[in-house]
């Protein structure tokens, strides 16, 4: 089969683009993680997180493991957002206990205009082979996600050195404030680097590629037009939107960003990606069919009994609208969670949750 074609269950990329489906398509952020005894067995044998991103053939078996558990409609490319700035020469580490860190986080102004874009086909090679093999071992099953950070949210973790949640974003906000000038170049040679990044994995077979702007929430009204959605926009608009053929759909999802979900659908992506705070009906009324959504059941339901847990996945269905799946609508709803799975989640559960939302939705209407 060549790269491009469609797979054999397409329902995922249908619904990105509303187009008509039998039922509303799920995956699930990190669905490869911690929370899978096998990945922490792979993850053993790799010695730790960054080598197992490193080596194509473990991120391949990685990516591989949640769709080998449970019947979701989409993989996504096993990596991490701070491969970026490692490339661009931060120098990333995992302090074990204590999330990601950078050897040299960017606070001087000479290392600022020092910044430069990497050639992902070189710097970033890992990645484009693990897409590739990836895409081989899928064999035309269900669609691979290709990934990145935005800028505004990889430029919090490069000024920060790490994550800045603990110290209120101090450093990288004091930037943004201070020095505009500054923070806008890092932004711009971050979005390009982005832009390169993402159309380099469409080449190597990504089907459909997502922007994370996980920090986007953290910014001021204001603040998060200039700094986060403007250069998002930039990248939106560089990339190969279609390869071998095939229309190649791109979700933007800013954490905690519902109060800009107009502004984002107006960015040129296909479809916009929601946390739990958003009602995914008013959303929807919202865009008005502008794109689709992605979205939005909160994390940590997956706690709770699993009868809770199908309660909640019809819940966040209902709150879609009964045309979601079923009677061949085109309703554009991808279900997943409001943001990354936890590692103490019980795997029962996705279970649970990834076959309700396929029963609950294939009845024909989500009621
Ligand atoms: O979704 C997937 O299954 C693909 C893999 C993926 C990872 N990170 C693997 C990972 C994706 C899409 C990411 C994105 C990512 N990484 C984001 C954006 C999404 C979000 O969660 O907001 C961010 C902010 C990062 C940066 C990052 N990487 C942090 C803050 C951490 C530590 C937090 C934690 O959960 O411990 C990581 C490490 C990381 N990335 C792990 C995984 C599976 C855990 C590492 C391990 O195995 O020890």
């Amino acid at each position: 089969m060549s790269p491009s074609t469609r797979p054999k269950n397409d329902t995922f990329l249908r619904a990105l683009l509303r187009e008509p489906v039998e039922y509303t398509p799920v995956w699930l952020m990190r669905q490869a993680g911690r929370y899978l005894p096998e990945y922490n067995e792979t993850r053993r044998r790799a010695g730790n997180f960054l080598n197992l991103c490193k080596n194509p053939q473990l991120a391949c078996e990685v990516t591989l493991q949640p769709l080998a558990r449970f019947e979701l409609d989409a993989a996504i490319l096993f990596s991490d957002i701070l491969t970026v700035p490692d490339a661009m020469g931060l120098g990333l580490y995992f302090a074990e206990g204590e999330g990601p860190k950078f050897e040299r986080p960017l606070r001087e102004e000479w290392a600022i205009r020092d910044l430069t874009a990497p050639d992902p086909n070189v710097h970033l090679r890992y990645v484009m082979d693990a897409v590739a093999e990836i895409r081989r071992a899928l064999g035309g099953s269900v669609p691979l996600i290709g990934f990145s950070g935005s800028p505004w949210t990889l430029a919090c973790y490069m000024v920060e050195g790490g994550s800045g949640s603990a110290t209120d974003y101090r450093t990288v906000k004091t930037m943004l404030y201070d020095r505009p000038d500054l923070m806008h170049h890092i932004l711009d040679v971050t979005a390009t680097a982005v832009t390169d990044y993402l159309n380099a994995q469409i080449e190597s077979g990504a089907q459909a590629v997502m922007i994370f702007d996980s920090w986007g929430g953290a910014l001021s009204h204001a603040a998060y037009r200039e700094f986060s959605l403007a250069y998002m926009q930039r990248i939106v608009a560089g990339l190969k939107r279609e390869h071998g053929g095939e229309r190649v759909p791109c979700i933007v999802f800013t954490k905690g960003g519902g109060q800009w979900l107009e502004a984002i659908a107006d960015i040129g992506c296909d479809a916009v990606g929601l946390d739990w705070t958003t009602d995914l009906g008013e959303a929807r009324r919202r865009v008005g069919g502008r794109v689709a959504l992605q979205g939005n059941l909160d994390p940590m339901a997956l706690f709770a009994s699993p009868e809770k847990v199908a309660a909640e996945a019809r819940r966040v269905l209902d709150s879609f609208g009964t045309d979601a799946g079923g009677g061949n609508s085109s309703g554009g709803h991808v279900f997943n969670l409001g943001h990354g799975i936890s590692q103490f989640t019980p795997p029962e559960n996705v279970k649970v949750l990834v076959d309700t939302v396929h029963s609950h939705s294939r009845r024909g209407s989500a009621r």
